[in-house]
């Protein structure tokens, strides 16, 4: 099966630009971050402190992630809940860097992550794609922007999504969560040896689609 590995750090426009590209080529789109973010969401929902990892190692056997695609749109469900709706506040952000470092949580979700890539054709993102969980992917992008821009569009984003917040907050959750993403021990973010650098502070959203089918196309010449 055909793969596309995309890793980078937070509001860098993966989703957006992974999901168009999806599209165009007719893979599958794979967030790996929503699988984190639900099994934040269901740390938080039972009171486990995102710093108890021996708790959070229990719970995570009672924790089933799964996808299903709606209209195209990736829905992660938790226990067969659609928790779609609920993973995208700044307090689940923060919880899933908190607890996304931890070897149980990985663990959990590699298995369904390469699953995935085994059976269909995927574009994939999060942090450690490239380096860890697909790392024969026919193509690995690592794409960034500076940090001023990632927070005025995850600004622009959760605005849209009706969710209030500050800009200037946003920056600084941002970079803490960087810090702490780039940091971890196990699978940290960081550019695979063979990945390409995509700087995309100053290209609009379809730019950074064509060079990405463009390296995909030349890559495979397809
Ligand atoms: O891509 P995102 O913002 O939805 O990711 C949320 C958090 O999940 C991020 O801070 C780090 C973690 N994450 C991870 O550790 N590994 C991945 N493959 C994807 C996300």
């Amino acid at each position: 099966m055909a793969s596309i590995a995309v890793d980078g750090p937070a509001g860098a426009g993966k989703s957006t630009i992974a999901k168009r590209v999806a599209e165009k080529l007719g893979f599958i789109y794979v967030d790996t971050g929503a699988m984190y973010r639900a099994m934040a969401l269901y740390f938080l929902r039972n009171g486990i402190p995102g710093d108890d990892e021996a708790e959070i190692g229990r719970a995570c056997q009672d924790i089933t992630v799964s996808l299903a695609y709606e209209d195209g749109e990736q829905q992660v469900l938790l226990n067969g809940e659609n928790v779609n709706a609920y993973i995208r506040t700044e307090e689940v952000s923060m919880m899933t860097s908190d607890t996304s470092k931890y070897p149980e949580v990985r663990k959990k979700l590699l298995s369904l992550q390469r699953e995935l890539a085994e059976t269909k054709d995927v574009i994939m993102d999060g942090r450690d794609i490239g380096t860890c969980v697909l790392p024969d992917a026919d193509l690995k992008i690592f794409l960034t922007a500076s940090s001023a821009e990632r927070a005025r569009r995850r600004y622009r984003e959760q605005v849209e999504r009706g969710i209030s917040c500050e800009l200037e907050q946003i920056e600084k959750d941002i970079i803490a969560r960087d810090e702490q993403d780039m940091n971890r021990e196990i699978s940290p973010l960081k550019q695979a040896e063979d990945a390409v650098l995509v700087e995309a502070s100053d290209m609009t959203i379809e730019e950074v689609v064509e060079r990405f089918v463009t390296l995909y196309r030349d890559r495979t010449k397809k």
